[in-house]
């Protein structure tokens, strides 16, 4: 048996690594440190093999508890665990520092120190900035890391201290950048959860400024996937772009979602934009493709039928959430937006 540390298993992509690594690799058994802020639930990790898969609420800061909760013989360290949200990060940027930085570090500083094979980062394409839309240009792992948001700077940083280790300590590390990520289980204060959510309650559907932004959008399962192989395949020290070549303007993408759930598109408002709003993410996989053997298998009407379908059947996961703090956040995000809309 091999034996993995993944953080933030309790958020959408990593319990849906814990899943696909469960389902695909019967050879591995999965340590899972998470600290269930807002965004960590337990509902995502129900009916996980008890015995392949250990839960510890802890918080990868603490240096203490990652010590404890990482297993003697490790093969590898996936850092999925963060502060996620955009948004969020315009009104308070500390946590995202905290986590996303301060966390990084304290996992690299224990797994050097217990001699863990792998550390593969979970990165993001919002590290390279914005792209001028209407270009043909692409993020490729040769980009400058630009970012613009807090929430994107604090992932920079965690790159770079995630280099540092490797290059000063010799730390075998991966880092994948993948671009939006949608699927089951992902917290509604994201574009597609939070539309679909809105569109089933009847509720006015937010879009930020001309809403002709644009997202390169990949199913969630073809991202996990590719972080396996990046961990399986990938060379040390290298980063690996994850995209689907699925650019979608976001009128386009809240448009198509009001249609499958047969919604009037009067729900739309153009709201207040947000401050330093990255235009276009664009990403080229070639490297993630050749170097890995990967490849996208879920196309975009597929997984966005998946994911309607999913949010539909899972309505108690998504009332289970709107009812608790979120309806602070939404108020404090969108009550304003919502009242001037145009
Ligand atoms: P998420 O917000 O759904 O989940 C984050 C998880 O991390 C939660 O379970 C939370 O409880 C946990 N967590 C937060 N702070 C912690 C701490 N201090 N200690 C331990 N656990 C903590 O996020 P997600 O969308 O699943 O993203 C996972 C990773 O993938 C993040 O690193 C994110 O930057 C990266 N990523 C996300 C996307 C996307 O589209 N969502 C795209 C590319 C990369
Ligand atoms: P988001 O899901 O927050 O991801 P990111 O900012 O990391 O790309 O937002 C995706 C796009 O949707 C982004 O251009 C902002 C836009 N957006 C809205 O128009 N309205 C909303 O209520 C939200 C949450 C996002």
């Amino acid at each position: 048996m091999r034996t993995i540390f993944v953080t933030g298993g309790a958020g959408f992509i990593g319990s849906a690594f814990i899943r696909y690594v469960l389902a695909e690799r019967t050879d591995v058994e999965i340590v899972d440190l998470d600290a269930l802020t807002y965004a960590g639930n337990l509902e995502n990790l129900a009916e996980l093999d008890p015995v392949r898969h250990r839960f510890i609420k802890g918080d990868i800061c603490d240096r203490e508890a990652v010590m404890a909760a990482m297993p003697e013989r490790c093969d590898a360290v996936f850092n999925f665990a963060a502060e996620s949200h955009v948004d969020r990060s315009i009104n308070s940027a500390d946590e995202f520092l905290r986590t996303n930085v301060i966390g990084t570090q304290v996992l690299l500083d224990v797994a050097r120190m217990k001699g863990v094979r792998r550390f593969v980062q979970i990165s993001t394409d919002e590290v390279m900035g914005s792209l001028p839309e209407d270009s043909d240009e692409f993020f490729t792992e040769r980009s400058e890391l630009r970012p613009n948001s807090p929430y994107a700077a604090s992932k920079a940083a965690a790159e770079f201290v995630v280099r540092a280790a490797r290059e000063t300590h010799g730390v075998d590390t991966v880092i994948t950048r993948c671009g939006n990520n949608y699927g089951p289980r992902q917290f509604p204060e994201k574009l597609i959860p939070l539309m679909i959510a809105n569109a089933m309650n009847d509720e006015p559907l937010p879009v930020y400024g001309d809403g002709k932004n644009v997202r390169d959008w990949i199913y969630v399962d073809d991202h996990v996937r590719a972080v396996c192989l990046a961990y399986e395949r990938g060379r040390s020290g290298e980063v690996y772009n994850i995209g689907a070549r699925n650019e979608r303007q976001n009128i386009d993408v809240v448009t198509s979602l009001l249609d499958a759930l047969g919604k009037p598109h009067s729900l739309i408002r153009f709201v207040e934009d947000r401050p330093g709003h990255d235009r276009r993410y664009a990403i080229d996989p070639t490297k993630a493709e050749t170097e890995l053997g990967w490849n996208t298998r879920t196309s975009w009407e597929d997984g966005l039928r998946k994911t309607i379908d999913w949010y539909r059947d899972n309505q108690d996961w998504v009332s289970h959430i709107r009812n608790g703090q979120y309806r602070d956040y939404y108020k404090t995000m969108y009550a304003a937006r919502l009242e001037s809309a145009l």
